[in-house]
């Protein structure tokens, strides 16, 4: 640094400038953190609408020279024999020839763990067969997942897909997982419950936001909303907290992605699909499929995991947009490795259960809202809610069935003024008429009955409107 000490001896001679010289060198400090021009800008919107990715093509240049894709094992022969024959237990890659069946075992040993090989999933000594170590009951059922991302999310993955290596990257254990936080949980503190907040966490980019927004996002299926449909809304959920939540989410989609929210939105209208680029899509297909892999694989494999493998609240690791993304908006810069496994593809893909095992719910039993009571408040014709409710089911009925016709009769007692009575008692069966007409059912399939005198019964019951099935 020969600049500063040059500008030192001219602030000493002239300490007038000295304000100006603290200020450059300051400057240069803080340029030092940048990165150097210049950059480029790549539109992904409509003009003028903001929405511009920023790159550094050097540095993008350098992270993808680091980049190590490992080289395909050469393409196995298709053929006779099938694994399932050649083998004993094999319940994934049956469907195989002998020679791919063996190519895979090779590739996701390197994958997966080069350092340990084979042995690392079949205990040495132990038949191939054989079931003894929990790394290969995992890997079983990593195979399954893997055969189902490539299948079933085309609409996230397209036909670049995933192999092992996307997330393991010749490791184990993914270098990103998440668990749920030891905060998330904290309460009963001197200084009350921090809300997971204020403990800047690489999770949320380092913002004051909620460390965990996974839980309630990428495990659960928590609506990520903020804007709420119409104005002043009365049943709005977006809590503050869910709003950080949502928020949270997002810095992690930036992190995990390597970019800022115009990849994805108008920031003049996060919420608007139209203003959105086509990424936005894909990240919403992104946010499916990794709620899948959590609920349906990574969740229910943690039982099969060692105690050093959970996290400070039991759980097991879970997955989120890191797990593959790793940095870049596209794993691997959108190298496929897929394109030369295709054991590893969709074709292949079985369901998880056998089919006769998954039987189709039993049809529900259908129930008949007929034939309903809609009692009356004494001289009242307004509905409770209890008759909405009722008059809402019968006008349901009406619609599933076309053919359906119903008798509505008015009823009274003859306490007090016997005509009065009777005239109360059509002002309530118009009034259920009307009810039903305006929950959509059609009036011409609606038979209005003569009021009548209640015969026997409480005299609640007197004050009424049956509705039932015309024949
Ligand atoms: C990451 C774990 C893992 C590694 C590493 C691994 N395997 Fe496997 N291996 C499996 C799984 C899982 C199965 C069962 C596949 C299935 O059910 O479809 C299996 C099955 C087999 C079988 C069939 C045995 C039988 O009779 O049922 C053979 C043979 C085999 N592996 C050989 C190898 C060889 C050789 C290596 C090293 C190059 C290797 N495996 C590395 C997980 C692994
Ligand atoms: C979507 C990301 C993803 C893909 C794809 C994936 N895995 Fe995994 N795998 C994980 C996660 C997350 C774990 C849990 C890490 C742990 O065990 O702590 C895991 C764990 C494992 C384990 C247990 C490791 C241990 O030491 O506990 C094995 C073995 C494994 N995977 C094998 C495979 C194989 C083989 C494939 C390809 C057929 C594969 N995985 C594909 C994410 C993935
Ligand atoms: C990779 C794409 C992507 C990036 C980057 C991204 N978002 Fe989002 N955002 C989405 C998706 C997808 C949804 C809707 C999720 C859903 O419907 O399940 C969403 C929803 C939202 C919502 C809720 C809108 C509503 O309907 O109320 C807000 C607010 C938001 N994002 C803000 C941001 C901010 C701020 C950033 C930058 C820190 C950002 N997003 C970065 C994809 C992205
Ligand atoms: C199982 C691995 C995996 C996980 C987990 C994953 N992605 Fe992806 N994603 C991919 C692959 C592979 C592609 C590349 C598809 C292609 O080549 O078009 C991709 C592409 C995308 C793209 C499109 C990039 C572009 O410009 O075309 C977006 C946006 C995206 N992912 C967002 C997300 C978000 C948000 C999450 C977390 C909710 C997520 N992804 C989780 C594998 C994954």
């Amino acid at each position: 640094m020969n600049a500063p000490s040059r500008e030192e001896t001219v602030v000493r001679r002239h300490s007038g400038f000295r304000a100006a010289a603290v200020a450059a060198v300051a400057c240069a400090a803080l340029l030092a953190g940048c990165e150097r021009p210049p950059m480029e800008s790549i539109q992904r919107g409509f003009r003028g609408d903001g929405q511009v990715q920023i790159v550094n093509p050097r540095l993008y240049e350098a992270e993808f020279a680091k980049l190590q894709v490992p080289p395909s094992q050469p393409a196995a022969e298709d053929g006779e024999p099938r694994a399932s024959a050649a083998f004993k237990n094999v319940q994934v890659l049956g469907d195989l020839s002998v020679a791919q069946f063996t190519r895979v075992m090779l590739s996701m040993a390197s994958w997966v763990a080069p350092d340990q090989g084979c042995p690392y999933c079949h205990k040495a000594g132990d038949d191939f067969s054989a079931d003894s170590l929990y790394t290969k009951v995992v890997a079983r059922r990593m195979l399954q997942m893997t055969r189902n991302i490539n299948g079933a999310w085309k609409d996230h993955v397209s036909t670049t897909g995933v192999t092992c290596y996307t997330c393991h990257r010749g490791q184990p254990v993914p270098s990103y997982v998440w668990f749920k936080d030891r905060s998330s949980e904290e309460s009963g503190h001197y200084a009350g419950w921090r809300n997971q907040q204020n403990a800047p966490a690489t999770t949320v980019g380092l913002a004051s936001l909620p460390l965990d927004p996974f839980s309630v996002f990428l495990k659960d299926s928590g609506e990520i909303r903020v804007e709420a449909p119409v104005p002043l809304p009365s049943d709005h959920h977006a809590t503050i907290q869910h709003t950080e939540w949502t928020y949270g989410l997002m810095m992690h989609f930036s992190k995990a992605l390597g970019v800022n929210c115009t990849y994805c939105h108008n920031t003049q209208q996060f919420a608007s699909w139209q203003m959105s680029s086509p990424a936005r899509t894909t990240a919403w297909y992104g946010i499916r499929m990794v709620r899948h892999l959590n609920g349906d694989y990574l969740v229910p494999l943690a039982e099969k995991l060692p105690a050093e493998r959970m996290g400070p609240m039991g759980d097991g690791p879970k997955v989120n947009c890191l797990t593959c993304h790793q940095g870049v908006y596209k794993p691997l810069y959108g190298v496929s490795m897929l394109k030369d496994y295709p054991e590893l593809a969709a074709e292949h893909e079985q369901p998880a259960v056998a089919p006769a095992a998954e039987a189709a719910p039993a049809a529900e039993p259908e129930t008949s809202a007929l034939p309903a009571r809609v009692l009356f408040a004494v001289g009242k014709k307004q509905l409770s809610t209890d008759g909405a409710q009722l008059i809402e089911a019968v006008a349901k009925q009406l619609k599933e069935h076309p053919d359906l016709h119903v008798d509505v009769s008015g009823f009274a007692d003859k306490t007090g003024n016997p005509a009065a009575n009777l005239e109360l008692a059509k002002q309530r069966a118009f009034a259920v008429r009307d009810a039903l007409k305006a929950a959509g059912a059609d009036v011409g399939r609606i038979v209005l009955k003569k009021p009548e005198f209640s015969v026997g019964g409480t005299s609640d019951d007197a004050r009424r409107v049956d509705i039932s099935e015309a024949h």
